[in-house]
Formats: C-alpha cells, structure tokens, sequence
C-alpha cells in the first residue's frame, strides 16, 4: 500500500512539473507575440492629459477632445505616429511625462523655471494667465480686492502656486469645476485659474459668476517630456514649427474661440 501511495506521488509530481513546463512556454510565445509588437509600439506617442481644462481638453460624448488634442493629433501625424491619450489627474500628467512613463503631456501646462529642473518643455504653444472668477454679486473687484478672502484653484497648478506665494487662504480641487462650484456654494469668494478655462468655466454658470479683467500673471504653455528626452523634444519642436508657418496652429486655437497672436 505505502509503495503504491508513493507511487501516486511520483505520478502526481511528473504532472505538476509538466503543468508548470507547458505554462512557462505559453508565457514564453506570449513574449514574442509582445516582441513582435513591438516596433508597432515604437510608433504610438502616448500623451498624458487632464480633461478637466475646457477648452483645451474635455469630455465630449465620452471622449477626450479639445484645442490640445487637436494638437496632439496635428504633431502626433507630423512625426507619423499614432495618438494614444490618457486622461488622469493633473499632477499625474506632469510626474507621469517626468518620469517617461508617457511620451509627453500635453494640458495647457505652463513651461515655468521650477518645472524646468524636473522635466523637458517644447517651445511655447499658447499665451496665457492665471484669472480670478467671482460671484457676479461680489465686492471683489480686482486682485487687491482678494485680501484675507478664501480662495478656491485646481491642485497642483501654477495658480494654486501664485496663491500659496502670495500668502492667500486657499482650497484646492482635483478640478477646475470643483473649485467654481465651491465658489458658487458659497465655500470660498473666488476662484484663481488660466485665464481661458475661467472664461469657459463661468460661461457654464449663465450669468451667476463674471471673469475679472486683471490677470495675475503671464504664462505660456508647452508640451512636457522627459528630462533629458532631447530627440523627442527636437522632434515635437519640429512639427510645431511646421504648424506655427502653416498656420495650422492659429486655426485649432481660433476653432475653440481662442485668441492667438503669433510670436
Ligand atoms: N497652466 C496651469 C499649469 O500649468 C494649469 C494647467 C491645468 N491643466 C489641466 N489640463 N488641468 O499649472
């Protein structure tokens, strides 16, 4: 009986071992089939986003879209590749391009010096500012106004910057919306963001909020890369040269009633 037990054993531990063969070799034809992909894959610029930034990126019907994806599409067909968007968080985008994980972020990021030491910038894309939204009602009028008042931003963005800087009471949000429907509740008595976003961003409240005319700031934004990633930043400063002259770029901003001068 013991002997026939041990037998059953033996039987047992040539099949497991045998399981265990034919699965390494799956995952082994699993390798080349990825292998195989791979020059495909070199061909895909995967660009990082924050939909949360109209008009330069939204959701419409589900998808991504907005001023920057046109960009993004208009550079991704200038170097011949194809688009591959991933809507995360904004911070995301940015440590996300840093860290090479992504090709590049695109989300109306300001090139500014701080971000400079962390990651590649293109050339400048588009001017911009950061503004102040207020209830149409307030007493806030300009920026001197904002003074030991509460002020709501996006997380992680060059306004929430400015604030902290400037000593401001703030409340910051994963989103630009988050932030204007606290101002509208009533939580804080303005909101600080890109001058554009504010604009499309009270255009939504019908009247309720009103955009104010001073911008706090001058910015322009460019694409993010990895440090270092010089040879794509080359590239992508290539095609947007092309779409400067071209003026290709002037007509997808002015298609989402964005003013654009050439520099
Ligand atoms: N321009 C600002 C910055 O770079 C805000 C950008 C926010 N972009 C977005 N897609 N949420 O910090």
């Amino acid at each position: 009986m013991k002997k026939f037990l041990k037998l059953i054993a033996l039987v047992l531990t040539i099949a497991m071992a045998a399981c265990c063969f034919a699965a390494c070799s799956k995952d082994k034809s699993n390798e080349t089939e990825n292998n195989a992909e791979a020059p495909e894959a070199d061909n895909v610029l995967t660009v990082a986003t924050n939909a949360e930034f109209p008009p330069f990126e939204y959701i419409e019907n589900g998808e991504v879209v907005g001023a920057d994806v046109d960009l993004a599409n208009a550079i991704a067909e200038k170097l011949g590749m194809e688009l591959e968007i991933t809507n995360i968080d904004f911070d995301a985008a940015l440590t996300g391009a840093a860290t090479g994980k992504y090709d590049v972020a695109i989300a109306g990021i300001t090139a500014n010096d701080d971000r400079k030491k962390n990651m590649n910038f293109s050339e400048d894309y588009y001017k911009a500012s950061q503004a102040i939204i207020v209830m149409a009602d307030s007493e806030i009028a300009a920026a001197a106004d904002l003074k030991g008042k509460t002020i709501a931003c996006q997380e992680g963005t060059t306004g929430e910057q400015y604030l902290l800087d400037n000593k401001y009471e703030i409340m910051s949000f994963k989103t630009g919306a988050e932030a204007v429907s606290a101002l509208t509740s009533g939580k804080v008595q303005a909101v600080v963001i890109d001058n554009a976003v504010a604009k499309a961003l009270s255009e939504k409240q019908e009247g309720k909020t009103v955009v104010l005319d001073e911008a706090l700031t001058e910015e322009a934004y460019a694409i993010a890369l990895e440090l270092g990633n010089d040879e794509l930043t080359q590239k992508i400063n290539g095609a947007l040269k092309e779409l400067k002259d071209s003026g290709e770029l002037a007509k997808i901003f002015e298609s989402y009633e964005l003013p654009y001068d050439a520099e």
